[in-house]
């Protein structure tokens, strides 16, 4: 039995891996194609400019499967993990569908934007996903009439939060990852910079990840299964070792 130091710094990576007992398909395993859409199509500032009712169509689909979806037990275990640990505890989601918020996370950066918000790029304000969801037309600024568009980082723009990611990177004593491909970057090589200052390296994913050479503990399994049973084993309060 391996208990957690409350004092450990934990900084947590999740990805598309997370949510899949959840029903929310993972990309990589959608053979090339998100919800039988083409990427670039749906997921680029080109496919907004040229086609913005089609994106909207797409992003309102999963918006309304995000809201139906519920957190599952990996979810779940993460919010125990941030109860135990409190401000030790950070982590970093890639996945827009705000599963770990509903789930009751705090402490969550997402850094690929969010379902549940919509942005207009001219006053850089965010609004509510729910206030426009039903509407048939482009949803436009109510203050400067641009359209608005999801409030989602595009292939080909730059992730949120990158300034704050590299100072946790820099300062987690175990750096946890669930549930992504490690394909896909910035957030595939954040495992690099964690190993380098100093972190161990922990990951649980269905496959091998593209980064697996960087990870001193691989789990290959559900997250809904592995997960609940690593949290439970480090914040036991009864076990007596403490060296994770
Ligand atoms: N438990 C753990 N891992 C799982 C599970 C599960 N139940 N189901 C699937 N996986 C694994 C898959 O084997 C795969 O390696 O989760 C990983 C998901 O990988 P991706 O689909 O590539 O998702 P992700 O890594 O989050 O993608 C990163 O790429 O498409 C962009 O912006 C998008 O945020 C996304 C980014």
């Amino acid at each position: 039995m391996v208990r957690l130091p409350r004092d450990k710094n934990v900084l947590v990576l999740t990805g598309a891996g997370i949510s899949a007992e959840s029903g929310i398909k993972t990309f990589r395993d959608s053979g090339g194609l998100w919800e039988d859409h083409r990427v670039e199509d749906v997921a680029t500032p080109k496919a907004f400019e040229r086609n913005p009712r089609l994106v909207w169509d797409f992003y309102r689909q999963r918006y309304l499967q995000s809201i139906e979806a519920q957190p599952n037990s990996a979810h779940y275990s993460l919010v125990e993990l941030e109860q135990y640990l409190g401000d030790n505890f950070h982590m970093i989601t890639q996945n827009i569908d705000g599963l770990h918020t509903r789930a009751g996370s705090k402490n969550v950066l997402e850094m690929h934007g969010r379902l549940r918000y919509t942005l207009c790029a001219k006053c850089r304000v965010q609004y509510p996903f729910t206030d426009v969801c039903s509407e048939e037309h482009i949803p436009v600024c109510p203050v400067c009439g641009t359209n608005l568009r999801p409030d989602i980082v595009w292939f080909g723009e730059v992730p949120y939060f990158l300034v704050e990611i590299e100072k946790l990177l820099k300062r987690c004593e175990l750096f946890l990852i669930v549930g992504t491909s490690g394909v896909v970057y910035p957030a595939a090589g954040f495992v690099m910079t964690a190993k380098y200052f100093g972190a161990k390296t922990i990951a649980i994913n269905l496959e091998q990840p593209d980064n697996r050479s960087l990870i001193d503990d691989f789990h290959m399994g559900r997250s809904g299964d592995v997960l609940p049973k690593l949290v439970q084993e480090w914040t036991n309060t009864n076990a007596l070792s403490s060296n994770v």
